[in-house]
């Protein structure tokens, strides 16, 4: 049977025209628009692309963007002094680090250095431990994005046995936070689970964020389950994802194409999470 693609560039499109009049509503409101800041230190050509690409999609909705692109030798001093400053600035709502970082830089230091309030990726350990605890938070974007994904296409969380290949920072354990958040039954798997074929079999909700090249094939996925892809790799010039499209597509019940599936709702995401954190910031009751 032929499987139900889950569209994330339709839905990005559907929350960036609300997060656009958010913005809107935001700047009449207070006299200029939120504003975020963006941290690229040295010239790895993904992150540059990513930056890129959340520069413009500010640009379309109309959040003040501002990108600090810093050499990759850049001292952790001069980081932690341009992080202080824009923690300081009231024009500045949002503050990303883009990741991976230089070998020299300690990224998990860095992150600290982030006010909480302004932390757009959810990555401080404020919003770690008030996301892991139920409390008010910025929850990280690719996992925003995946449920709201599911949520908007119709797909119900509750009851449902979950399985997150992948335990990062980033994506694996905050989304597996999120699935529980909504009663799903989670399971997360790792490089170190053995028999992994077994454990994805059990899916309903099948999460891949391992950034292996179509690590996960047919056999391993349950008829009619719905697959959520969160790789990007590069393979011979073509992205492709983490799961294997050709074999899995055909038993899915519903899934993800790489690219325009999870990539265009974390960018979608991190506008929402700008305009969340402005708000916050500004006191204004919406927020919540
Ligand atoms: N690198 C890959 N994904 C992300 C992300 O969500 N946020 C940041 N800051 N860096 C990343």
């Amino acid at each position: 049977m032929e499987p139900r693609i889950l569209d994330g560039r339709a839905v990005a499109a559907q929350v960036k025209a609300e997060v656009a009049a958010e913005v809107r509503a935001y700047r009449e409101r207070y006299g200029e628009p939120p504003g975020l800041a963006v941290i690229l230190i040295g010239d790895n050509p993904a992150s540059q692309t990513y930056v890129r690409n959340k520069e413009t999609a500010c640009r379309e909705v109309g959040i003040a963007s501002a990108v600090y692109h810093l050499e990759a030798v850049t001292p952790a001093e001069s980081v932690y002094r341009l992080l202080r400053q824009l923690n300081e600035r009231s024009d500045i709502h949002g503050i990303l680090v883009q990741l991976p970082l230089p070998p020299h830089l300690d990224p998990q230091a860095i992150i600290e250095a982030i006010r909480p309030e302004k932390d757009v990726d959810g990555f401080h350990p404020l919003n770690v431990g008030r996301l892991a605890t139920g409390g008010p938070c910025l929850v990280p974007c690719t996992p925003r994005g995946i449920i709201t994904l599911l949520e908007r296409s119709g797909i119900s969380i509750r009851g449902k046995h979950a399985v997150v290949v992948g335990r990062s920072n980033i994506v694996g354990k905050p989304a597996a936070l999120l699935l529980l958040q909504r009663d799903a039954t989670v399971t997360v798997c790792h490089s170190r689970t053995p028999d992994l074929a077994i454990v994805t079999r059990c899916a309903d909700i099948l999460v891949v964020a391992v950034g292996r090249p179509q690590m996960i094939t047919g056999e391993m996925v349950k008829e009619g389950a719905v697959v959520v892809d969160v790789g990007i790799n590069r393979v011979e010039g073509k992205l492709v994802g983490d799961v294997d499209f050709a074999t899995v597509a055909p038993r899915a019940g519903a899934i993800t194409p790489v690219p325009g599936g999870v990539g265009p709702m974390t960018v979608a995401m991190l506008l929402a999470n700008t305009v969340e954190a402005a708000r916050r910031l500004a006191g204004s009751p919406e927020a919540d």
